[in-house]
């Protein structure tokens, strides 16, 4: 089969969060299974870019809003993603270094999408299916099936991915004049409470949706940021599809950002040298439990509740761990942790910054990784903490409920707890340091945790599977 996918992010070209290592992997595994799988994506100017060839594969040009605007698809040369990558350009909307965070970023991304959708227009053949991630890519639908203009696309089939449901990108009807021609009798299936909501649209007009794990499905129902309604009605083509990790880049014993590689087989002298390398350089005794946080400073990642659970718990059990937050986000949390540490715990570092290799010496070097989530559609966090080693400590929702088992369950390996609350991480914080002191258990859980198998293998397979269902 062959499938475009859609998205604004994709690892390594432009990452803000787990889309990017998402729409990164997934079409290379599809590729494998024996099928034909694409990209395409903004052209953000990041280093990427510059540091890959490209052809020019097509210029085109729409109608916005009276005035022309012309695009250009480029394509990296080499496929050296595994995959061919389609980037698209227009003249100082798309051309920018951040992928989101622009006064702009509406018509930014509506551009995109008529941009891509115009491009189709002109494939000789056309795709099997269009999968448009996210809401950036969310009115694609609605401009194949709905626009005048584009009646040639509107048998492709076409599957929605929803990796967040908290980001909608509602806009007002003004910005209709962006839109390709089409049937205001349709504006039914752009809307959601009287705006313009490009998540919901895509709902309604695609085949399938699918979400990134089976909990979040789930939630979803009951709990979608205002779309509750629109996902139970429409229930019966939404499925959860639990994500995978790219276990050629997530792989200790080849990963070439981290300091000591390692497999199972050494696993205890491998984390222990990684762990003092980055003990070394954050000013920690290696000696007790290193715990971490990685993701984005944000209330959705329960990130404002670290300051006062980490000032908590070194009250509580006072010199007995080690705590490193990496991440970015919301400026109040930012400061909170920049002052814990200044505060002079000794025990507490952070990294107010998106640091990539930082993330794997750390997934390497540390023993837990905390992710008291409110929301978690899938995380993939926990995913690359077990495939090193490192125990994760989650909130029991979404895509962590059903990932990670707790150590008190049968098969166990991880640590898990109910509420995003002060408490509960206070309470699990004590429990790693409690298993810590029992050094054969750990390393046995250590070795259970390399052992699960969250490659994307079998995911690909099921997408592939909901792609024959609508055909
Ligand atoms: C979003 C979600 C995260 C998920 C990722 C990839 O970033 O917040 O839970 O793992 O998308 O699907």
């Amino acid at each position: 089969m062959e499938i475009l996918h859609v998205s604004a992010e994709c690892y390594p070209v432009a990452k803000a969060g787990g889309l990017a290592d998402v729409v990164g992997a997934l079409p290379k595994y599809q590729n494998e299974l024996g099928h034909y799988s694409k990209v395409v994506m903004p052209m953000h100017k990041t280093a990427f870019l510059h540091q890959h060839t490209w052809d020019l594969i097509h210029k085109g040009y729409f109608d916005l809003d009276g005035e022309t605007t012309r695009y250009t698809i480029i394509k990296e040369k080499t496929n050296v993603l595994g995959f061919e990558l389609y980037c698209v350009d227009v003249f100082g909307l798309l051309d920018r270094e951040k992928i989101y965070g622009y006064a702009d970023d509406n018509i930014r991304f509506l551009v995109f999408q008529r941009a891509v959708t115009d491009w189709l227009m002109h494939w000789e053949s056309l795709p099997d299916v269009v999968h448009v991630h996210d809401y950036h890519a969310g009115l694609i639908p609605f401009f194949m099936k709905h626009g005048f203009d584009y009646q040639r696309l509107n048998k492709i089939k076409t599957v929605l991915t929803v990796h967040n449901a908290q980001y909608q990108g509602w806009m007002n009807w003004s910005n209709t004049k962006y839109f390709p021609v089409w049937d205001n009798w349709k504006a039914g299936l752009l809307e959601w409470n009287n705006q313009i909501n490009p998540l919901a649209s895509a709902v309604k007009c695609v085949d399938r949706v699918t979400t990134v794990s089976e909990s979040y499905m789930k939630a979803l129902f009951h709990q979608a940021n205002g779309l509750e309604h629109l996902f139970a009605y429409e229930s019966k083509k939404c499925l959860g599809i639990i994500n995978g990790i790219d276990f050629k880049v997530w792989n200790p014993q080849t990963d070439d950002k981290i300091i000591f590689n390692y497999s199972e087989k050494n696993i205890a002298i491998g984390k222990q040298n990684n762990k003092e390398n980055l003990c070394a350089q954050f000013g920690f005794d290696p000696s007790l439990p290193l715990i971490i946080f990685i993701g984005r400073l944000v209330g959705e990642k329960a990130a404002d509740l670290l300051p006062e659970s980490i000032r908590q718990a070194l009250t509580k059990y006072p010199a007995q761990f080690n705590f490193l937050v990496l991440g970015n986000g919301e400026s109040h949390i930012e400061s909170e942790l920049s002052h814990l540490q200044l505060n002079g715990y000794g025990y507490f570092n952070t990294q107010i910054a998106f640091n990539e290799t930082l993330s794997h010496q750390m997934y390497a070097g540390a023993d837990f990784l905390l992710m008291p989530s409110r929301v978690e559609p899938c995380g993939l966090n926990q995913l690359y903490a077990l495939r090193y080693g490192t125990m994760p400590i989650v909130r029991r929702t979404g895509g962590l409920k059903d990932t990670v088992t707790d150590i008190g369950d049968k098969d166990g390996f991880g640590i898990c707890f109910e509420q995003a609350s002060v408490k509960d991480i206070v309470d699990s914080i004590g429990r790693a340091i409690h298993l810590y002191q029992n050094t054969s258990a750990m390393l046995s859980f250590r070795k259970k945790m390399m052992h699960i198998n969250h490659s994307w293998e079998n995911s690909a397979e099921k997408y592939i599977k909901i792609y024959q269902t609508i055909s």
